[in-house]
């Protein structure tokens, strides 16, 4: 007989039958004739209830069913009298696939996330992080289904470089050279290197969704990149996925609005596709939760400058770690002041000193902003940063001059201002701060898989 995802099983209930299921036991409980086995395959939150009567064949081997074992049942799905469940299986035939021995990590009780993350080649058997990893994929998808109706193409920009775009220099090398060797020779000689030139994993792919927005009009890339940051902070990984959509013939006002309908799209999408398992977020996580998302979907986002939001944060009245002064990179306590406490809601922040932003935003007319955004939401800071891209050659020549940049290794970029440039404007979301701020997980690492940050690289 064909499996069946339990999913299905439990969706499909309205017409009971025969039906075959595999998964791990979660618990199982006996009484005198009977077992009571909960069954998890990972296809939904849900565990589906199956008996296993003494009248068996292989009754001696599911009695040796512990939690997390691996088992296979064929049965009839019947109404369940029970409390807690609709329907239950009586097995025909159960078939015991491998048994796992008591020192199984996952026992009965509630783990704590740093116990979990000690073991993450088994949290995703848990509720809450099989939850939260379904979410993850079911936004990834989602991700695509928003941009295919939109009409943007899917552009797979490199993930190793030679320039750094965001010019912070927080970069991972890429070397083939042996560190033997090196050593040797008291210096890295780059031009013995693989590429000849210095590499690195890419901290963006917007250099590359940029020509690629000028030919194909409205691009977007979806892929991992790299930072090496040293900040051992709960939203910042290594390894993250950040989305970015590049938009030619749009300014600032046009990308804000794109992000503004991403958001609402994707967050509608969770609540419409993900109920279940969001519940278990709203119900064990965050009790606030239900709530924030209703007003994500609901309310339209704040707009206010950067100039602006220092005014207010001047005049808040509150203690910062990090005093507010015009020209300082706003902190993350700066941020969700904003957003939680101020605005209660989304805001962009527009227009920052060109000081603090990077070299390709647009100058505004005043010669002293840039027309950047970045989207701050609550409980998590930064979720989103952007700008309007700067698409006259003689000033994106001159910011490089102010700044110092090397122009040798982005003469394509420059080269894409010198033949049919036009205005455009995209932005990166985080992908992991955008699922921490649907489900309330206040830690990047327990909506990574196997997370990347200072000091671990395990699994
Ligand atoms: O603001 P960032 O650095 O912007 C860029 O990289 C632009 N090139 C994007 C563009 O305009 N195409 O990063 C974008 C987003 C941040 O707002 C944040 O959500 C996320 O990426 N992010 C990180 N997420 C997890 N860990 C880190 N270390 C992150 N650094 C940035
Ligand atoms: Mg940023």
């Amino acid at each position: 007989m064909k499996r069946t995802k339990i999913k299905a099983v439990l969706d499909m209930a309205a017409s009971p039958g025969e039906v075959f299921v595999q998964g791990w036991v979660r618990t199982k409980r006996d009484a005198k004739d009977f077992s009571f086995i909960e069954l998890n395959d990972g296809s939904c939150l849900a565990n589906i209830q199956v008996i296993a009567g003494n009248g068996l064949a292989e009754y001696d081997q599911v009695e040796k069913l512990t939690t997390g074992s691996a088992a296979g049942v064929t049965g009839q799905l019947t109404a369940s009298p029970g409390k807690g469940q609709k329907w239950e299986i009586q097995a025909t035939a159960v078939d015991v696939i491998s048994i796992a021995p008591e020192t199984y990590p996952l026992q009965k009780k509630r783990h704590t996330d740093e116990f979990l993350r000690s073991i993450a080649h088994l949290r995703p058997r848990t509720n809450k992080y099989g939850a939260a990893f379904r979410i993850r994929s079911r936004m990834a998808q989602a991700i695509h289904t928003f941009y295919l109706d939109k009409g943007f193409h899917y552009l797979h920009s490199p993930l190793i470089t030679g320039s750094d775009c965001e010019g912070a220099g927080e970069m991972f090398r890429v070397t083939a050279l042996d560190p033997a060797d090196v050593q040797k020779q008291g210096k890295m000689d780059f031009s013995r290197d693989f590429f000849g030139q210095e590499a690195n994993l890419t901290v963006s792919g917007q250099l590359s969704a940029e020509m690629f927005a000028l030919a194909l009009g409205d691009v977007y890339t979806f892929s991992p990149t790299f930072r090496a940051e040293n900040s051992n902070t709960r939203r910042h990984a290594a390894e993250f996925w950040m989305l970015e959509p590049e938009m030619a013939f749009c300014d600032l006002e046009g990308d804000m609005d794109h992000a503004e309908e991403l958001v609402k799209y994707l967050v509608s999408h969770a609540m419409e596709h993900c109920k279940e398992d969001l519940d278990l977020f709203m119900h064990f996580v965050d009790k606030n939760l239900g709530q924030q998302l209703e007003t994500l979907i609901s309310k339209p986002f704040a707009r206010l400058s950067y100039t602006d939001a220092v005014d207010i944060l001047k005049k808040c009245g509150k203690t910062f770690e990090y005093p507010v002064e015009y020209g300082i990179d706003l902190q993350s306590e700066h941020e969700r002041f904003l957003a939680e406490e101020h605005f209660k809601r989304p805001v962009f922040l527009t227009d920052y000193p060109r000081q603090i932003k990077p070299f390709y935003m647009r100058m505004n007319d005043d010669g002293q902003t840039v027309a950047a955004m970045d989207l701050l939401v609550p409980g998590i800071g930064e979720l989103i940063g952007g700008s309007q891209r700067e698409e006259r050659l003689n000033v994106l020549d001159a910011r490089m001059d102010e700044i110092g940049l090397d122009k040798d290794p982005y003469w394509w970029y420059l080269d894409s201002r010198r033949f049919g440039t036009v205005p455009h404007a995209g932005f990166g979301m985080g992908f992991e701060r955008f699922l921490m701020m649907i489900t309330g997980i206040s830690n990047i690492r327990d909506v990574i898989a196997f997370p990347r940050t200072p000091g671990s690289i395990d699994f």
